[in-house]
């Protein structure tokens, strides 16, 4: 394995959707998930456990239950699409195209990485506030984002995705999650069909981050 530097690896890690049915050898899949277990959270309970779905006909009723879903937000995300304009309008239809492809084929990637988390375990200290918690989420999330990343130091390509989240009971009861765990994120993993990871579009910094005032954009030679 030829290594990728830790900025490049982020700089381009993008949703790779269109993935070879190849086997993913055990080894690599070992490093991913151990690069998962490095993240941090509240307090390093670390409330989240990861199921590798290899088997086919686990892979095959998680294509069933994803597709559904997926279409559903697709109707959603097409009447939005609508309103823009140019490279705009044709970034988010491409994003389309391959998500459509990815729940056409989920089955076809060699693992599904089923992240599952137990909220009894987690300090979700935003929990009272009038706003939706996230804090929780932060005791996840990063261990997935570390598995993202190692698929892409491994060449591997990969997406975060969600809307298995629907088929909650359904997922549960194909990978024998206790009834206090749930599920947070399902990475379908394989290598690449096309060009895999790559240039990425993102808001400039200067939209993003602020120095001491919000709006005060934080690097020097912004103009906003
Ligand atoms: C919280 C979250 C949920 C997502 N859910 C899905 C999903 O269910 N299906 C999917 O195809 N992509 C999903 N994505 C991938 C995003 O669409 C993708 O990261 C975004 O469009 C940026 O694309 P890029 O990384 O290729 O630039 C999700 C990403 C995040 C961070």
């Amino acid at each position: 394995m030829s290594e990728i530097g830790l900025y490049e690896a982020m700089s381009t890690l993008r949703a790779v959707r269109r993935l070879k049915p190849d086997p993913v050898p055990d080894e690599v899949l070992e490093r991913v998930v151990r690069a998962a277990t490095w993240a941090p959270s509240g307090a390093n309970v670390q409330p989240w456990r990861v199921v590798v779905v290899q088997d086919p006909k686990k892979r095959q009723r998680l294509q069933e239950l994803y597709i559904g879903p997926w279409r559903q937000y697709a109707k959603g995300h097409a009447a939005s699409i609508e309103q823009l304009e140019g490279e705009a309008r044709a970034r988010q239809e491409r994003m389309i195209a391959a998500a459509d492809h990815l729940a056409e084929h989920l089955h076809e990637a060699p693992a599904i990485l089923v992240f599952c988390f137990e909220p009894r375990r987690m300090a979700i200290t935003d929990a009272g506030l009038d706003r939706p918690s996230v804090v929780g989420g932060g005791s996840v999330y990063p261990a997935v984002q570390n598995a993202l990343l190692a698929c892409r130091a491994e060449g591997l390509g990969c997406t975060l995705t969600t809307l298995l989240c629907f088929a909650e009971d359904e997922v549960k009861a194909l990978l024998g999650l206790p009834e206090s765990w749930f599920t947070c994120a399902f990475v379908p993993v394989g290598y690449p069909r096309l060009r895999g990871h790559g240039p990425i579009s993102r808001r400039p910094v200067e939209q993003m981050a602020f120095r001491d005032d919000w709006g005060t954009p934080f690097t020097a030679d912004s103009n906003g």
